[in-house]
C-alpha cells in the first residue's frame, strides 16, 4: 500500500526580529550570530497568537494543496514542545479551528517531533485505521526563550508547517525510516520547570527555570554525529546512492551543523541541502515541514524526486526518512 505526501503548507508570523534588533536586547552582535549560526532573522508571534493559530494557518494550506477538505482529514498529530496549554492537546484546538471533530494528539520529541509524528502517521495509514492524516509541526518558542540569555535567545523562532499524508494502491513513497534516542542526554537541552517534577512556583519563575537551557557545544557535536549517521542508515535501508538524492531537508538549527553533515557525507551543501534557517532560526518541530513546504514552493523539489528528511533534538532524539516526494 502506498503512502504519499498529498499536500504541504507552512505559515510564519509576520513580525521579524533581526540580529540587529537582538543587539538591543542582549550583549551580542549580528556578525557573531551570522558566523556562529547562519541565522539572520527569525519570526516572533504577537502575544495574542498561540501555537494552534500558527498550526491552523499551515494546516489549511496543506489540506488545500492536497485537494482535500478539512472533513476529509481522519486524524491530527501535532508535534510541539510549546502547546497552547498542557491539555487539551493542540491537535484538538486545531481541529476546532478547522471545523472538524476528529481524534488527535500532540507528540513531544522536541526538534525531531515532526519526523517522529510522520513515522506514527505512516504506521496508522498502513494499519488501515485512517486514510488521510494531518501532521503538523508548530512552535511558539519565543514563549520559552530566555530573552536575557544570549547563548540561546539568538537561536530560536516561531512558525508552523503541515503535511497531509494519504494512502492509495500505488507503491509507497516512504522508502525508509530510521529513529534514534538517548535519554542519558536529557539535561543537555531541556526546560527544567513547569512539569510534575518542578511545578511552577514563585521560585521557579524567579530562577528563570521556565526557559530553554542548552549545552550548545555538546548538542552541536551530537547533532552532527547522529544526523550524519541517520542519513547514512536510511540511504542504506532504501538502497540509495548520493546521486539518487535530490535534496536533504535537515532540521534547521545551525548552518555549521549542516555544513559538517554535508562534509561527512561527501556532498556539496549548496547542491544537496535545503537551508532556510537564515530567515527563521530554529523553529524546533516546525523546522522540517516549513523547509519542505518552501522546497516545494521554490521548485527545489518536484514530484518524483527522492528526498531525505533528517532531524535532531532534545531527548536526545533523532531520525531520518527517505521518501519520494
Ligand atoms: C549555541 C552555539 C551557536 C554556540 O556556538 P559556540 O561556537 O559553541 O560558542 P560557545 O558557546 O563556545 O561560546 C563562545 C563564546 O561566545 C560567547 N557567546 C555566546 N553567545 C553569544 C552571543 N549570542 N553573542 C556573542 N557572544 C556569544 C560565549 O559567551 C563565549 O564567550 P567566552 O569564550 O568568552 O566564554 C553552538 O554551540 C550551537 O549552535 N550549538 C547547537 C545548538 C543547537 O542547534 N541546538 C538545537 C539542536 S536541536
Amino acid at each position: 500500500m502506498g503512502i504519499k505526501i498529498a499536500g504541504v503548507g507552512m505559515y510564519v508570523p509576520p513580525r521579524v526580529l533581526t540580529n540587529h534588533d537582538l543587539e538591543k536586547i542582549v550583549e551580542t552582535n549580528d556578525e557573531w550570530i551570522r558566523t556562529r549560526t547562519g541565522i539572520v532573522e527569525r519570526r516572533i508571534a504577537d502575544p495574542e497568537v498561540a501555537t494552534s493559530d500558527l498550526a491552523y494557518e499551515a494546516a489549511k494550506i496543506a489540506i488545500e494543496r492536497a485537494n482535500l477538505k478539512p472533513e476529509d482529514i481522519d486524524a491530527i498529530i501535532c508535534a510541539t514542545i510549546t502547546p497552547d496549554m498542557v491539555f487539551p492537546a493542540t491537535a484538538y484546538l486545531v481541529a476546532e479551528k478547522l471545523g472538524i471533530k476528529r481524534p488527535g494528539f500532540d507528540l513531544e520529541a522536541a526538534c525531531s517531533g515532526f519526523l517522529y509524528s510522520s513515522t506514527v502517521a505512516t504506521a496508522y495509514l498502513r494499519s488501515g485505521i485512517f486514510k488521510n492524516i494531518l501532521v503538523i509541526g508548530a512552535e511558539t518558542l519565543s514563549r520559552i526563550t530566555d530573552w536575557q540569555d544570549r547563548s540561546t535567545c539568538v537561536l530560536f523562532g516561531d512558525g508552523a508547517g503541515a503535511v497531509v499524508y494519504t494512502i492509495d494502491d500505488s507503491p509507497s513513497d516512504i522508502l525508509a525510516m530510521e529513529l534514534g534516542g538517548d535519554g542519558g542526554c536529557g539535561d543537555l537541552l531541556y526546560m527544567p520547570a513547569g512539569g510534575s517534577k518542578m511545578p511552577a512556583s514563585e521560585e521557579t519563575v524567579k530562577n528563570r527555570l521556565h526557559f530553554i537551557k542548552m549545552n550548545g557545544r555538546e548538542t552541536f557535536k551530537m547533532a552532527v554525529r547522529m544526523m550524519t549517521e541517520s542519513v547514512e542508515k536510511v540511504m542504506k535501508k532504501a538502497n540509495l546512492t548520493k546521486d539518487d538524492i535530490k535534496l536533504v531537508i535537515p532540521h534547521q538549527a545551525n548552518i555549521r551543523i549542516i555544513d559538517a553533515i554535508a562534509e561527512y557525507l561527501g556532498v556539496s551543501r549548496e547542491e544537496k541541502f535545503f537551508v532556510n534557517l537564515d530567515k527563521y532560526g530554529n523553529t524546533s518541530a516546525a523546522s522540517i515541514p516549513i523547509a519542505l513546504a518552501e522546497a516545494v514552493e521554490s521548485g527545489r523539489i518536484s514530484r518524483g524526486d527522492i528526498i531525505i528528511l533528517v532531524a535532531f533534538g532534545g531527548g536526545f532524539s533523532w531520525g531520518a526518512i527517505a521518501l519520494r516526494y
